[in-house]
């Protein structure tokens, strides 16, 4: 859905006030900010965002920057001083909403979505559900007898699966609440949990002999990509079979996709229950962009490594 906002900036004294129009106000007030606009609000320096508002009809957006525009001063400030009495600048604000993807965003997300993570996992679509059947089939075989080393489990849904198969499960992530979750349910085989930051992960170099990353790989910025893979490979022994899925970009699922000006990562617009939202750092990558990655960090990896669903992929592996 396309949105229109009509916004006020005012000066460093407020005393003056622009009533502007725009369907992207992001881009719009920084470009107040940083003078790349002529005219009035360069010359006074009308850059403090002290109100907006959101619509998704044009001909409404328009028609309220008209009244605005037509109001006395007085009038105005009741307005901005119905949302914004201190009159705080709000361009931070919206930045973080726009931009978000600071370091801890993804932590406080999942901290906060923990308890309504798995609904994601029970969604009625046939197709979805015979490709997750499928993942947790070939998950089963590659972990089979293997003390697993798992990152970012979440609230323990592979875990449990993982379990049925495996010798012994690692379980972690970096996020406390969701670790809670996952330790009242039931296992087959031993398991243990810790808090770990897949970054930088506390297990000395080849601790384990299978390793499983599921529905994490989407969050690493594509920066970071080869820090985490060289950490992961750093914990597993040689003949480690690893095993790797996430979701392939299906428009209607999961949010709207936000690009950002200058980066190269995607982003998802995400509401939780509670109406909070979060921009969440998520990547999807074709069946290509998989194989060029991993045959960087794997010998031998080949598409035969790949299968790439409508909904899903994984990528199953031996660290030679
Ligand atoms: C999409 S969830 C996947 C959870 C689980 N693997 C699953 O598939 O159901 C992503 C998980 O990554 C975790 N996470 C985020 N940043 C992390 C980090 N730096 N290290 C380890 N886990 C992290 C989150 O807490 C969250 O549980």
């Amino acid at each position: 859905m396309k949105h229109y906002y009509i916004y006020i900036l005012t000066n460093k004294m407020s005393t003056v006030l622009y009533t502007g129009i725009t369907n992207n106000l992001l881009r719009r007030v920084y470009e107040h900010r940083n003078g790349l606009i002529d005219g009035f609000t360069k010359k006074y320096k009308v850059i403090k965002l002290v109100y907006s508002e959101d619509f998704t009809n044009p001909t409404d957006a328009i028609a309220a920057e008209k009244k605005i525009k037509g109001w006395i001063r007085k009038k105005k400030i009741k307005l901005i001083e119905s949302v914004n009495p201190k009159w705080n600048d709000l361009f931070p604000q919206l930045e973080g909403f726009f931009f978000g993807g600071t370091k801890n965003d993804i932590k406080k997300y999942y901290s906060k979505r923990a308890s309504e993570y798995e609904k994601v996992y029970h969604r009625e679509d046939s197709n979805r559900q015979n490709e997750l059947r499928k993942i947790s089939k070939a998950l089963q075989s590659a972990m089979s007898e293997k003390n697993v080393i798992e990152l970012a489990c979440g609230t323990g849904y592979w875990t449990q699966l993982l379990s049925r198969t495996a010798k012994s499960v690692y379980a972690t992530d970096i996020v406390e609440e969701a670790l809670e979750i996952a330790k009242t349910k039931k296992y087959v085989c031993p398991i243990q949990f810790s808090i770990e930051d897949a970054y930088r992960l506390s297990f000395s170099d080849g601790t384990f002999d299978g390793g499983l990353a599921n529905f994490w790989f989407s969050h690493i910025p594509k920066s970071k990509i080869n820090t985490f893979l060289k950490e992961f490979h750093r914990v597993l022994k040689k003949g480690s079979s690893v095993f790797i899925t996430d979701n392939v970009l299906v428009k209607s699922i999961g949010g709207k996709l936000v690009k950002k000006p200058n980066d190269e990562n995607t982003y998802k617009l995400r509401k939780l229950k509670d109406g909070e939202q979060f921009l969440v750092l998520k990547n999807y990558y074709s069946k290509e962009n998989l194989l060029n990655i991993f045959k960087k960090h794997v010998k031998n990896f080949s598409p035969k490594n790949i299968f790439y669903g409508k909904n899903f992929w994984h990528i199953t592996y031996t660290i030679n």
